[in-house]
């Protein structure tokens, strides 16, 4: 994924260019680039290997480039390693056009063996060139560059958000999407175009989402959308409300740990504006109370973290609605010819709402004719509109390519879906539906109270960040708390971890197990802690040295050394999982930084994953 900045203005653009891809890196960081019309009709371009802060040091070494009109681009490789004549914006021959594009186009190999043979040499292994390049060459043929970008989207198959300049156009930036998100941003004097409102909000709150297929013609004064058939419609506005400081450090460390921090807060927003006298209340559902009358399967669909909310759901979701309910990884979910109709109901979670196996897994389960509804954190993402019904997580903008309090929200908004239901199903008791709501409203402060002391998480990291094997053990919704644990581990730290069924452990498994090996023990799903307490003893008895997360009613059940043993507050057993979690976050992002590792920006991640 990758991150996209335009801007049409009366202003010096590379400013806004380059503060605008600041807020975007965490899409993408391998390399950047910015390119400008002048308004004596240069096109300038300078692009770099490596983060933004490298880009800005060779622009203030070199020739100030100007212009009003101007597009970034910072990069997650894709086709080209990362270097400088990889990174975005690419050029056609002529030198007049500019592109920078976030997607991957299918047929780019095709493509570029025709514009060889008519002559063409190709400077770069990636696939926009061959964007830039087509264009080039149709360019030659028709001066109407935005005639030339319709000929080039009708040719070229995949996914793109594309931003595009020609030196012969000083006032115009045209934009094209599909399969990747673009927004446009409307300022004073000026426009804007974005992969994510969080690099424009500086500047306006005032964006519209762009759809599939659609292209939008920019300049300082105005904004026309076509669609595909070039008939030019109207974009609906949206007034953005996050604030500027959400999606800034606020003083932390790091955007992880800000977002760590964060958590009770958010959890309270997504929250209570969904409780009421008491009960739970859904707006977006009020009007489909017979949504699930007919369901007579579940799947939850989604990937990385996302995914382990829905491993999650899936133990919640069968013990409250009585429906079976299987948590699906949506790359996998495309292909499996899954057992979909219309009494199927696909919940699809995602942070972004951009995820491209997410996105692609809902769309092929709409058209098996399952009901959607989704789970998003950001609002207007692709995901979420094309949802039959979306629950809006409201974390904020979460930067950290390491997901936590998106995570959280999803957890919580997910259990309290399937406690709506169950009342509505009158599956759920009266007195446990009491029991959960007072547990609910007291989530927040329960998460608070561990996010107090981080001391002894970072005393556990400082002892055993050197380890480069971590297995995680749980059962139940401990395992599937386990699995979100072995990830938080794996993508900020490097270390490599298994998360297993601790009932499983013994089938083979058990074997890797020797005197020093790190485990990590989930007990904090109490019908089960006796089974977790043996399980506990089994890998001890082999050397183990073992970290256990236990609720403070259970913690003496395990004989593990004080040092080791992290508790957690009681709270109602289906919110349990949403107070485990915060230790294996806060041990993840310590033992990442006793290994020096770039916590918000890890190696080889993006936030959001736009590409297959
Ligand atoms: C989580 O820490 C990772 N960044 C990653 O697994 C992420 O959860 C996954 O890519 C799904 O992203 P989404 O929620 O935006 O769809």
């Amino acid at each position: 994924m990758c991150g996209i900045v335009g801007f049409a203005g009366k202003t010096d653009a590379v400013s806004v260019l380059l503060d605008g891809l600041e807020k975007l890196e965490y899409r993408g960081y391998d390399s950047a680039g910015v390119a400008v019309v002048s308004q004596d009709g240069r096109l300038q371009i300078k692009k770099s290997k490596g983060r933004l802060a490298v880009l800005r040091e060779q622009l203030s070494k070199s020739e100030p480039i100007e212009g009003n009109i101007g597009i970034s681009h910072t990069r997650w490789a894709t086709h080209g390693e990362p270097n400088d004549i990889n990174a975005h914006p690419h050029t056609g021959e002529n030198g007049k056009i500019a592109v920078v594009h976030n997607g991957i186009i299918e047929n780019y190999l095709e493509i570029k063996q025709f514009l060889i043979n008519e002559g063409v040499t190709f400077y770069s292994d990636t696939d926009t060139e061959v964007i830039a390049q087509l264009l080039d060459y149709y360019y030659k043929q028709n001066s109407d560059i935005t005639e030339c970008v319709y000929k080039v989207l009708n040719r070229i198959r995949g996914a793109y958000a594309l931003g595009i300049i020609c030196s012969d156009c000083p006032d115009k930036l045209i934009a094209a999407r599909k399969d990747a998100p673009l927004l446009i941003g409307y300022g004073e004097n000026s426009n804007f175009i974005a992969s994510d409102v969080t690099a424009l909000l500086a500047y306006t709150r005032t964006v519209s989402y762009m759809d599939d297929n659609e292209v939008a013609v920019i300049t300082p004064d105005s904004v026309t959308v076509y669609d595909a058939d070039k008939n030019v419609i109207e974009k609906e506005k949206h007034t953005v409300e996050w604030d500027v400081s959400a999606a800034e450090k606020g003083g932390y460390r790091h955007f992880m740990l800000k977002e760590i921090t964060e958590q009770p807060e958010a959890i309270a927003k997504t929250v209570n504006p969904r409780m009421k006298d008491g009960r739970i209340c859904f707006e977006e559902l009020a009007e489909n109370p017979d949504f699930l009358k007919d369901v007579s399967k579940i799947y939850i669909i989604a990937c990385g973290s996302a995914y382990h909310v829905g491993m999650v759901g899936k133990y919640t979701l069968e013990k409250l609605l009585k429906i079976p309910t299987e948590a699906c990884l949506a790359s996998e979910f495309r292909y499996c010819d899954p057992l979909v109709d219309e009494n199927t109901l696909a919940i699809v979670i995602s942070q972004s709402g951009e995820t491209l196996d997410s996105m692609a897994a809902m769309r092929e389960a709409k058209k098996r004719g399952a009901k959607v509804i989704s789970l998003v954190n950001v609002i207007g993402s692709s995901i979420a509109r094309e949802s039959d019904i979306v629950l809006y997580t409201w974390a904020g903008p979460e930067i950290a390519v390491a997901t936590t309090k998106a995570y959280s929200t999803q957890l919580v908004l997910l259990t309290m879906f399937a406690v709506y239901y169950s009342d509505i199903l009158g599956i759920i008791t009266e007195s446990e539906y009491v029991s959960f709501m007072r547990e609910l409203e007291l989530l927040p402060s329960k998460v608070s109270e561990i996010l107090k002391d981080t001391e002894k998480y970072q005393e556990a990291a400082a002892r055993f960040f050197n380890h480069d094997s971590v297995f995680f053990i749980g059962r139940n919704l401990d395992y599937a708390l386990g699995l979100e644990g072995s990830l938080k581990l794996k993508e900020i730290s490097y270390i490599h971890s298994e998360s297993y069924a601790a009932g499983e452990l013994k089938h083979g498994t058990i074997s890797l197990i020797e005197p020093g090996t790190l485990v990590v023990s989930l007990a904090t799903y109490a019908p089960l802690i006796e089974k977790t307490a043996s399980n506990v003893v089994e890998v001890q008895s082999r050397g183990a040295e073992v970290l256990t997360i236990a609720t403070q009613s259970n913690a003496e059940k395990l004989k593990t050394k004080k040092e080791n043993s992290f508790t957690v507050p009681d709270t109602d057993p289906l919110l349990q999982p949403n107070l485990g979690v915060i230790p294996l976050q806060l041990f993840a992002y310590y033992v990442a930084l006793n290994r020096g590792c770039d916590i918000d920006k890890p190696r080889n991640l993006a936030k959001s994953v736009t590409v297959e």
